[in-house]
This record gives C-alpha cells, sequence and structure tokens, in this order.
C-alpha cells in the first residue's frame, strides 16, 4: 500500500473518509478505555484523534506513550460515532483507526503541561522556550507574526517599496538609548554599536536614490525593560523620497488596513483620527492617549486661582496645575480603601496625594472641601459634570507630573469601571509634537524624536528665539493607548541639520565626528524625504491581545535582559579577551552574593 506525503493532523477533513493516511507529532494526551486506546496527536496545524483497537496488534507501543512522546502512525479515516463528536475542534467529527505506529522518540515528562494554557511562571517558560512554544495560543503569535510579515512584504512590494538591509554592525551615536557595543578585534579599542534603528542608514538610502525603502529591521537599545520593550525588537522600517507628511499617513493607513484586513479579516476605518499632540497631552495627560474611552483631565486651576487652600495655592504660586478626573460612579463604587489605593497608584508617577471629593446620596464627602469656599467647590463641581455617586480627583503639581499620574490614573479608573472594550482597535495619529524639549539633567535641548526631524516650516523663525515652541513635521500612531510606531519629515538641507545640531549643544566638531558621513551625502544632492518606524512586536501583541511583548517573540529576553534558555549573556575566556585587548574592570563581588 502506497502512502503519500505525511497529511497536517489539524487539516485532515470528512474528505479524506476510508483513505489510507500518515500522520506524525506530538501525543497530546492519551486515553486508556481498556482494550481501545485514544491519543490526540498534535503538530503546528492542530489535534487529530487516533484509535486503537482490538484489531491493533502493536499495543505495547501504544501503552509506552506518554505525553509530548514523537510518533508517526498510519491510518484509516473514518467518521467518529455521534456521541463522540466534539464541536470545538476542526477535526471533531473524524478520527484515525490506527493501522500501524513507529515511536520516533520518547520525551521527559514536561515540566509544564503543553496541552494546557495553565499559566506557568514565566522564567520556567523562557527556560523551556521550546515546550511554551509548543502551547496553542504561543503558536498562534508565532504563526499570525508570519502572516503580518508576509502582508507587509506583499504591501509594500506591490507600492515599489524596495527590502534593503543594512548594517547590524554601526556606528555608536550620543543620542538615544543607550547602545550595545561590539568591540573591534582588529580595531583594538574601537567599537561598533548594534544600530537602535537604521535611521541614519535609511536616509541615506534616500540620498543614494533608492526612493522607497522598507526593512523588517532589528534594532537594540541597552534601556530600562517594561512589558512592551525588548532590549533587542524588530521594527518595520520605511523611507521614502519626495514625500510629505500626508503621503506618508495616508499609506501607513492603507497599510494597516490591509494588513489587518488580510490576517485578521478585521476592517479599519478608511482614515484613523488625528490628535495634536498639545490636545492629547492637555485633554488626556498623554502622548499616546487610549481613546477607546474619554475621561477627559480638567484644569480646574483657574477656578481655584484665589483660593486659601494651601496644597493648591502653593503648586498654583510655583508655576504648576491643579487636574482632575471624574470618576463617574465612582464613589458608589470604591470603598475608601480603594481610594487610598488609588492614591498609593499616582505616588508612582510623582503625585504627592491625591485630593478628592465624592458625590454622594448624604452630599459631598472630600478630603479637600474644607479648605474650599462654597463658590471653588460648587466651580468644580459644574466644570467636571459632577452628578451623584462620582469621584473627582485631582493632582496638583508641576505639569509633568500631573499629566503623567492622571494620564495614567484615567486608564485604572476605566478598567475599574469597565470601559474598555477589549475587541476595540483604536486607532488615532498623534501629530504636532514639538520638535525639542530641555534636558533639566543634561542642561541642554533634546530632540524629542531624533535630530534629523524636520521642524514645522511655518514655526522656522523661532528655531533660536524661541526653541520649545518649535513644531516638528513628525507624527506617532497610537493603537489602545499603546505607541505603535512613529516617524518624520526629515531635513534633508545641510545647513539646516548644522542648525539642529547646533542647537542641542553639539559643537561643530562633534556633529563632524559623529554625523560628518551624513552631512557629507546632504551635499550632494539629497532628495526630500520622511519615513517611519512601526514596533513589529507591539504590533502582534496587540493584534493578539497579550499584555506583553515577550509572548510574540520566540526567543525574548527577561525583564533584566537575559536569555534563560541558552543562558546569556555569560563570561568568555581570557583567550577571547586578550584577542579583543579587554581587560575586565568588574565591581567588586558584594558579601551576600557570594
Ligand atoms: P522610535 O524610536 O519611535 O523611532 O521607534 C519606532 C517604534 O519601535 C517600537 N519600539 C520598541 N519596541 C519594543 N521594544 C523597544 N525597546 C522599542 N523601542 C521602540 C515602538 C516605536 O514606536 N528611527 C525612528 C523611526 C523613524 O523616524 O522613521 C525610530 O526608531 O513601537
Ligand atoms: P494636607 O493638607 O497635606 O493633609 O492635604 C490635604 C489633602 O490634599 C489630602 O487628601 C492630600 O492627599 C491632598 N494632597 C496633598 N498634596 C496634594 C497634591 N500635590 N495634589 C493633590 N492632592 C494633594
Amino acid at each position: 500500500m502506497a502512502i503519500e506525503e505525511r497529511r497536517a493532523c489539524g487539516l485532515v477533513t470528512e474528505k479524506e473518509i476510508s483513505e489510507t493516511i500518515k500522520v506524525s507529532g506530538w501525543v497530546n494526551r492519551r486515553r486508556d478505555h481498556g482494550g481501545l486506546i485514544f491519543i490526540d496527536l498534535r503538530d503546528r496545524s492542530g489535534l487529530l484523534q487516533i484509535v486503537f483497537d482490538e484489531q491493533f496488534n502493536d499495543f505495547e507501543t501504544v501503552e509506552k506513550l506518554r505525553n509530548e512522546y514523537v510518533v508517526e502512525v498510519i491510518g484509516t479515516l473514518r467518521k467518529r460515532s455521534e456521541e463522540a463528536i466534539n464541536p470545538k475542534l476542526p477535526t471533531g467529527s473524524i478520527e484515525l483507526l490506527g493501522i500501524s505506529i513507529k515511536l520516533l522518540n520518547k520525551a521527559k515528562t514536561p515540566v509544564f503541561d503543553v496541552n494546557e494554557e495553565t499559566p506557568v511562571d514565566e522564567n520556567i517558560r523562557l527556560k523551556y522556550r521550546y515546550l511554551d512554544l509548543r502551547r496553542s495560543e504561543m503558536q498562534k503569535n508565532i504563526i499570525l507574526r508570519h502572516h503580518v510579515t508576509m502582508a507587509m512584504r506583499r504591501f509594500l512590494d506591490e507600492r515599489g517599496f524596495l527590502e534593503i538591509e543594512t548594517p547590524m554592525l554601526a556606528k555608536s551615536t550620543p543620542e538615544g538609548a543607550r547602545d550595545y557595543l561590539v568591540p573591534s578585534r582588529v580595531h583594538p579599542g574601537n567599537f561598533f554599536a548594534l544600530p537602535q534603528s537604521p535611521q541614519q542608514y535609511k536616509q541615506i538610502l534616500m540620498v543614494a536614490g533608492m526612493e522607497k525603502y522598507f526593512q523588517i529591521a532589528r534594532c537594540f537599545r541597552d534601556e530600562d525593560l517594561r512589558a512592551d520593550r525588548q532590549p533587542e525588537f524588530t521594527q518595520l522600517d520605511m523611507e521614502m523620497s519626495f514625500v510629505d507628511r500626508e503621503d506618508i499617513m495616508a499609506l501607513v493607513t492603507d497599510m494597516m488596513g490591509y494588513l489587518f484586513k488580510e490576517t485578521l479579516n478585521k476592517e479599519l476605518p478608511a482614515e484613523f483620527p488625528r490628535i495634536t499632540y498639545d490636545k492629547a497631552m492637555n485633554r488626556y495627560g498623554s502622548d499616546r492617549p487610549d481613546l477607546r474611552f474619554d475621561l477627559p483631565l480638567y484644569d480646574i486651576g483657574p477656578i481655584v486661582a484665589n483660593t486659601d487652600f494651601k496644597v493648591f495655592k502653593s503648586i498654583l504660586d510655583k508655576g504648576g496645575m491643579i487636574k482632575g478626573i471624574n470618576g463617574k460612579g465612582c464613589s458608589d463604587a470604591l470603598s475608601r480603601r480603594d481610594i487610598d489605593s488609588l492614591t498609593s497608584f499616582v505616588n508612582v508617577y510623582g503625585a504627592k496625594g491625591l485630593a478628592w471629593i465624592a458625590i454622594t446620596e448624604d452630599g459631598i464627602k472630600s478630603t479637600i472641601a474644607k479648605f474650599l469656599s462654597e463658590e471653588e467647590l460648587a466651580g468644580i463641581v459644574n466644570a467636571m459634570g459632577g452628578e451623584k455617586g462620582d469621584l473627582l480627583m485631582f493632582v496638583a503639581d508641576k505639569k509633568e507630573v500631573v499629566h503623567d499620574s492622571l494620564g495614567a490614573l484615567r486608564i485604572e479608573i476605566a478598567k475599574r469601571l469597565d470601559l474598555i472594550d477589549e475587541n476595540e482597535l483604536n486607532f488615532v495619529w498623534v501629530t504636532d509634537f514639538p520638535l525639542l524639549k530641555y534636558d533639566e539633567d543634561e542642561k541642554r535641548y533634546v530632540a524629542i524624536h531624533h535630530m534629523f526631524t524636520h521642524p514645522n516650516p511655518e514655526d522656522m523663525d523661532k528655531l533660536e528665539s524661541d526653541p520649545l515652541s518649535v513644531r516638528a513635521l513628525a507624527y506617532d500612531l497610537v493603537l489602545n493607548g499603546t505607541e505603535l510606531g512613529g516617524g518624520s519629515i526629515r531635513i534633508h538641507e545641510k545647513e539646516l541639520q548644522e542648525r539642529i545640531f547646533k542647537l542641542i549643544g553639539f559643537s561643530e566638531e562633534e556633529a563632524e565626528e559623529q554625523f560628518g558621513f551624513m552631512l557629507e551625502a546632504f551635499s550632494y544632492g539629497a532628495p526630500s524625504h520622511g519615513g517611519v518606524a512601526f514596533g513589529l512586536d507591539r504590533m502582534i501583541m496587540l493584534m493578539r491581545n497579550r499584555q506583553s511583548i515577550r509572548d510574540v517573540i520566540a526567543f525574548p529576553k527577561t525583564q533584566s535582559a537575559a536569555d534563560l534558555m541558552s543562558v546569556a549573556p555569560s563570561s568568555v575566556t581570557e583567550k577571547q579577551l586578550e584577542e579583543l585587548s579587554i581587560e575586565l574592570n568588574l565591581p567588586e563581588e558584594k558579601e551576600e552574593e557570594e
């Protein structure tokens, strides 16, 4: 009997009933019914039930099978009896009657159940990543990721983009996050840096006449990690010549529509709403506002401008601000303990306290009402649309702290009030970012996006006289409160680039040393250009509704930037260090670690 090539377990259908087929995979589960043994066989495509009945002549092998053993089975496909049909499984109406079985490999008892999505400590998952990746949810993440990158390539190829690789061994630059450095053996004492992004190379590619570039590019940033940040992550990186902001935003909007339709069969709106940076900050306290709910910040500074309340007065006198949010129905829903926990919540963002006014059945209850005049109190309640049952919460501090803490509290309250529709995909463009901010530590201006970003031509005359008021031709795409990507129109004029370098405190020598090659390139006929880059990991995370980008990366690092499976980073031999002319100067080990 000639058996064709192996079939995928999850893709076998009723059409093949009575056919003899071959499948192979992992034993997902084995059930022994005395004389009748069932195994659920699992491969990437899904599960297929296999039955071995009294007719079968190799029970010795089948009885040995344990979870995760690897087998190859030949059998005849048949319909399941009516009562055995499992409507939850795509192959739930069929089963394979085993004719022969080959044990391909045994397996140790897995350290956690592969066949169930029970929660497992993440460090264990990362150490045994190959087992974790066998789980169905993880397989879905990785498979979707593949579909998304393939769709990106199709979309961009059809629009005339070229996929071009740029170096991994690149030059260290002073701005942005910390670099991962790679010592050079042949140039002792010199280092490459792994790229934080292909930014400079992609701009040079525009000077080189490539017109439309993209790359699914690995980027490296040695920064503090969070759930949506990895030291090594992937961007869909793009750059185009002879375009303006609108061209890029339109292309990206089309691309998102294509990607979500192709891979999730979800329709996105033909256009995404836009909000300026100023409005996003003032109204939502964040430049990546989650607009699945409104819950705005109210500025009550003007209402209490002449207040006697010391806390508010001293903040206003120092040029700070007082803003509040209205937790609808929270005065009933939240206990005193809950409110205390919200105070601790805003403390994390630097807020010194959380003042509140609860509008209850029995009138106003508040930590601050006794310090406010009746007019002030009524003015606040009125301005914030306060009604019976509401809890008004306030932070008084400098602008950054007020926005950070209330921006975060807004999301926390939305979660507690169940205002977030998990199925909604809320895209918004944030535009008109400021070009620069003032860095108090470094006592100089730094670029908000990056130093190649073009200032808004309307603000160009204020570049030296009032730099902080200059807007950039930059835009971010935000999805459900996460920054998916960002980009800008770039500077392509050598003189303007030099002006920006000067503004952010680079001497001519430093600019020449760091970016001389770019300035030189710009002097050979640089086209106008602009681009954008998306966090691929973040995108897949949101598409799959996961909480961490680690779940959509095959081999991610831990929060402390380590690979638990291969155990990296690790020490290297003396010889390797010698070849690199490197001598270690390690901090002394602490006693308790010995
Ligand atoms: P930016 O630094 O904003 O821009 O990065 C673009 C996008 O990359 C994602 N991202 C990250 N994802 C995971 N882990 C990280 N540590 C991490 N850091 C960033 C985010 C972010 O929006 N060269 C410019 C783009 C341009 O101007 O074209 C750049 O890198 O989703
Ligand atoms: P105090 O007079 O310091 O006891 O503060 C009175 C109330 O104001 C308390 O409920 C504090 O939590 C609150 N509070 C203190 N500082 C701030 C602040 N910076 N922002 C908002 N509320 C504050």
